[in-house]
């Protein structure tokens, strides 16, 4: 049943599956939520108990359907993907809902874009453990109860702020998930690299992570991209530091981690918008580009490197930024 909405978990390459950690222990990086999760699902097993639901949040690429199903494997449960878009109409969640087992974990990625009438059937099912649904049409119709079993559901987003909430209240546990630092993100590369039997020098490991805009989803995307590279371009089977950066610098990747389109939006700010300000939405109509993607995956880069500032008014370029233009 529901193969289009219950696929996520079909859909993934089989390297990405080998390479995701599965337990606590080999997950890299998010201490602080590590540390939380790790006290919340011994407690409620202890107690014999199903888990709280988990909020994930923060910005896209960080391994919120990884430490999912890393939670799933720690509380030794079935493990059922979706995501916001998916379900479209109440019957498709009361579908997935009916299906589940006594203890089962549901995760629903990008859960602010469910929409609201399909999410007002999770209050009672969040609360209550079960759902009223109604059978038959026009004057015949009536609600049944339908009792649920003991279900934990792990919604993901990037953005918290567009739950409502109703629905973000009744999640237990709210955890937000950070951007990884070098360290961490070398440490993913050289256990990626090992999985996939690819030597790799630490140097090049960190020249890889710098690229990798703080999300373990592009260092592990651009190490395997690098590896095809330095394979057949320069016939090498070990990741050395030199063939890692002309490697890097061919996939459009510069000494800072910016990629062509980050050195777009800093070119057409400076050269289209006199440095600015500018609103998003002009920006993304003179770059052809989703104001989505912007916001949601180049602008908290830029920001985080100090390249732009957020003014009232709009985005404007930082000193930096007009140095590092200045300098290329
Ligand atoms: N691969 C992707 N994310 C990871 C993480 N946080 N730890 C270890 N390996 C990973």
């Amino acid at each position: 049943m529901n193969k289009r909405i219950l696929s996520a978990e079909l859909q993934l390459e089989d390297s990405e599956t080998t390479i995701r950690p599965v337990s606590l222990a080999e997950y890299i990086g998010q201490e602080a939520a590590k540390e939380s999760l790790e006290i919340f699902i011994k407690a409620a097993k202890r107690r014999k108990e199903s888990l709280d639901h988990v909020l994930l949040y923060g910005p896209p690429g960080l391994g919120k359907t990884t430490l999912a199903g890393v939670i799933s494997n720690e509380m030794a449960t079935g493990f059922k993907v979706t995501s916001g878009p998916a379900i479209e109409k109440p019957g498709d969640i009361a579908a997935i809902l009916n299906n589940l087992k006594s203890g089962d974990i549901l995760f629903i990625d990008e859960i602010h874009r469910m929409p609201r009438f399909v999410e007002e059937v999770l209050y009672s099912a969040m609360e209550d453990f079960y759902i009223d649904i109604l059978v038959g049409k026009g004057e015949m119709a009536k609600s049944i109860r339908l009792d649920l079993p003991k279900f934990t559901l792990i919604g993901a987003t990037t953005k918290a702020g567009l739950l409502s909430s109703p629905l973000r209240d009744r999640f237990g546990i709210i955890q937000r998930l950070e951007y990884y630092t070098l360290d961490e993100l070398t440490a993913i590369i050289m256990r990626t690299a090992a999985i996939l039997n690819t030597p790799i020098e630490i140097v090049a490991a960190m020249e890889i992570a710098k690229c990798a805009r703080g999300t373990p989803r592009l260092a592990n995307r651009f190490l395997k991209r690098v590896r095809d590279i330095v394979e057949i371009k320069y016939d090498k089977l070990k990741i050395g530091d030199a063939e890692c950066v002309m490697a890097l610098e061919l996939l459009g990747l510069d000494e800072y981690g910016l990629d062509e389109l980050d050195r777009k939006i800093l070119a057409t700010i400076k050269n289209t918008f006199d440095g600015g300000p500018v609103g998003l939405s002009a920006l993304a109509a003179t770059l052809a580009e989703e104001v989505e993607t912007l916001e949601d995956v180049y602008e908290p880069y830029l920001l985080q490197k100090g390249l732009i500032k957020r003014t009232r008014s709009g985005r404007m370029l930082t000193e930096a930024a007009e140095r590092l233009i200045r300098s290329k």
